[in-house]
Order: C-alpha cells, then structure tokens, then sequence
C-alpha cells in the first residue's frame, strides 16, 4: 500500500534489522549478528530519534514556542538531526561544537542552517575544558550562555526524553522485529540515551537480555597531545571514569549494563571495511567498533545460535577524511 508522508518528521524510526550473514560465516562465529541500521534515519543516524523525541516534548511542555532558536553542545549527529527538524518546524538552531570534529560533520551542520560555535564563543567554556569536562559544568555554562541569549537548551546529555526515544522507537522496534527473541545488544555509549533507553525498555520485557556497552579504548579517544592518532568519533569512555563523567541518563533511568569492552580504532575501521566487503553495508567507526564487539560476543560458544542485535549509529559518509576508509 502506498503513503505519502507529510514531513520528514514521520520518517524517524523503523529503521531495519538486517541477519549479516555473509559476515557471520567470514568471520566463522556461531551467533546470529543481526544489525540495526540507524543510518535509514532521514538526517543518518540514530541521533534522529533523540533530536526529535526532545522536541516533541520540549514543544508538549511548551519550553519550545514557534520561532524560537535551540541550542546545544554537540559532536555531530545530535546536532544534524536537530538541525533538520528545527528546518523542519521552523526554528533556528545554533550547535556548539566540540573541538576536532569531522570536517564532514561541520560542513553538513553549516549547509543545513545551523549557526556553528565554538567553546570559544560561550563565555566560561574553555575555562571550563582546562579543567576537565564534566556534565555539571557543561551544563552550567551552557544553561547561562542559552538563558542569556533567550535560546532553548536542548541538553541532549540529562534531558530524559532522549533516552524515551528509544524506550517509545527503538526498544520496541528490536522486540517485534525478533518475536521477543533478543538475547543481547550492543551499543558504543556517548549521552548514553541508546543504552539507557533499550536496557530500561527491553528489561521490562525479558529481565535476561544482555546489555553489552562499548567505548573506545583509551589509546583510541581523542586527545591534543596526540592529534594523529585514530579515533572513535561521537562516543565516550564511561565505565572505569570517576562518577561526575558517567551519563546522567544511566543514573536517571537505572541503568546496568552486563559487560562494558574497551574497542581499539584500528579494530573498529578493520570491521567496519569488512562489513562493506562482504556485505555491503558503508557504516561508519561507532558502528564498526559496535560489530566487532557483537563478534567478541557472537564467537562464544554460549552465544551459538543466539541473536546478538548491534545498533549501527551512522554510515560512512562523515569519516571519509579519516583512516576507516582510506584508500591508498
Ligand atoms: C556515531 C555515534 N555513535 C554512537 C552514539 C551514542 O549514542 P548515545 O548518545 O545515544 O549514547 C553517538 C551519539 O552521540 C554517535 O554520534
């Protein structure tokens, strides 16, 4: 049957849950790898789902009024699909952005509309980075700058209708997609509204399912004195960090995850290139280092025949100027 949507709005969600089997019998391993493909999103990525959901409520709750500006401080993707929907609906949006983001991510944020800032541009914020990010000062010097400006604080990082994204679209979305047969999942964490959402979500419904988180490890996340080195971009280490850096929403929704791995860069970009190979899926370093932890998983003998679902955040398309994919 056919439809005709309205707006893009209504395309968020639904995204598809793809058997990878082509890769599952490459890499010789006897769980069933099942991938979520957040890139079907409109704007690319499973962010859209967060950037939408805290607007629907922000505007529910009339924080959000007809021609305003939101704003936020983002790596990229919480900011692209905010971007669209803010076109979408009419307001203006301003994104601070994180110093050493992807040329892409910058470039798609400015050809959408959004006004790009830097720390530099929010009075207190680099002050603040010396010393160390952390959410209460992230959100003290964000909640002034936007209170001063007149502007919404989206604040993607405690704003607990990210995490309801996932506990209205995605949780159910894997449930019915597998007839209630999901026995793990895997996500790289940033906000932490993914996790947050698919353990409250999918828990409820079967107490047994495995929450599997992931992060770069430590040799892996960016930092100045190493600007070379290769990276996971849009994700954070929060298991092993002291508690001021764990996301807020963990602790808002009770979050537990059952395992948390430490995923190299190099390991990430490799799945990632044999993912493209064998089955042509171009995702891009969350979702490559997400696939190499579901195989850690999908290799152990307890795993056998058992599905391992593994949210894939992005394609390709915004690390083509990084190593995951360059060609020589
Ligand atoms: C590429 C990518 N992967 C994973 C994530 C993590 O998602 P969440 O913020 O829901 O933890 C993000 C979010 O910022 C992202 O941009």
């Amino acid at each position: 049957m056919g439809k005709i949507y309205d707006s893009i709005t209504e395309l968020v969600g639904k995204t598809p849950l793809v058997r990878l089997h082509r890769y599952e019998e490459a890499e010789g391993v006897g769980g069933h790898i099942l991938g979520k493909f957040e890139y079907f999103n409109p704007s690319g990525s499973v962010k859209d789902r967060a950037a939408l959901n805290m607007i629907l409520e922000a505007e529910y709750e009339g924080k959000l009024k007809p021609g305003m500006t939101i704003v936020d401080y983002t790596s990229g993707n919480t900011g692209i699909g905010t971007a669209t929907f803010a076109n979408a609906k009419g307001y203006h949006y301003v994104a601070v952005i994180q110093p050493g983001v992807s040329v892409e991510r910058s470039q798609i944020l400015r050809a959408l509309g959004a006004e790009l800032l830097q720390v530099t541009d929010v009075p207190g914020f680099a002050e603040m980075l010396k010393t160390g990010l952390s959410l209460a000062g992230l959100e003290d010097v964000m909640g002034k700058f936007a209170e001063s400006k007149g502007w919404f604080y989206i604040n993607q990082c405690s704003n607990p209708a990210n995490s309801r994204a996932h506990i209205i679209g995605t949780g159910p979305e894997i449930w019915d997609d597998t007839n209630g047969k999901v026995d793990y999942v895997v996500q790289l964490v940033g906000t932490g509204g993914t996790l947050s959402g698919l353990s409250a979500y999918l828990r409820t419904k079967n107490p047994n399912v495995k929450i599997i988180g992931a992060q770069p490890a430590r040799q892996s996340l960016k930092d100045p004195a190493f600007p070379d080195r290769n990276t996971i971009d849009g994700v954070l280490k929060f298991d092993g960090v002291p508690e001021d850096k764990v996301p807020a929403l963990f602790s808002q929704f009770n979050t537990y995850y059952d395992e948390c791995f430490d995923v190299v860069a190099e390991d990430a970009y490799e799945t990632g290139r044999k993912l493209v190979s064998k089955e042509g899926f171009f995702v891009g370093q969350s979702a490559g280092a997400a696939l190499w932890v579901a195989t850690q998983i999908a290799r152990r003998p307890e795993a056998a025949g058992k599905n391992i679902v593994v949210i894939l955040a992005d394609n390709a398309f915004k690390y083509l100027s990084t190593n995951m994919y360059a060609t020589v």
